[in-house]
């Protein structure tokens, strides 16, 4: 197991996943890649000028997000990456992991917006559905 990603959208859940994910890497010496997607938004009466003021939003929400998770693998014996990407979570997810060729990807079962009413959201059932390679899913 050389590489692993691991999906943080914020949420309690995915910080659980993350250090499901950190262990692991530790343990099997892999390279670490948090990846955080800020969702396009698809609503179609929003206004373009109000579109744009709340992806602002979630785009700062994300960086900061992403600079404390930084913050505190600061210092780890592996190799991590952090990315931010724009668009749909879940193909983002899974493009990424094609693209580096990732031998694991790990999600959180529920995030941020969703109900605790199905076994996982949405996000991570898609990924667990098209991903190629083997999917961690943390409860
Ligand atoms: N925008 C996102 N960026 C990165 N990872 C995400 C994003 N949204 C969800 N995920 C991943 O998917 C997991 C499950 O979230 P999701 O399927 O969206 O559940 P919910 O429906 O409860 O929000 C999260 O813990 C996280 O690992
Ligand atoms: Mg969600």
């Amino acid at each position: 197991m050389q590489r692993i990603l691991v999906a943080h959208d914020g949420s309690k859940a995915s910080d659980k996943a993350l250090r499901k994910a950190l262990e692991i890497a530790l343990s099997m010496n892999s390279s670490l890649t948090v990846l955080a997607v800020v969702p396009e938004l698809y609503l179609t009466e929003l206004s373009d000028a109000d579109r744009q003021r709340i992806t602002e939003v979630l785009k700062r929400e994300t960086e900061d997000n992403m600079e404390r998770i930084r913050k505190s693998l600061s210092g780890k014996p592996i190799e991590i990456k952090f990315l931010v990407r724009e668009g749909d979570p879940a193909e983002k997810i899974l493009e990424t992991a094609h693209k580096m060729k990732v031998d694991l990807i790990v999600t959180g079962s529920h995030g941020k917006h969703g109900t605790k009413k199905f076994l996982i959201g949405s996000v991570s059932a898609k990924v667990v559905e098209y991903s190629k390679c083997p999917v961690l899913v943390v409860k």
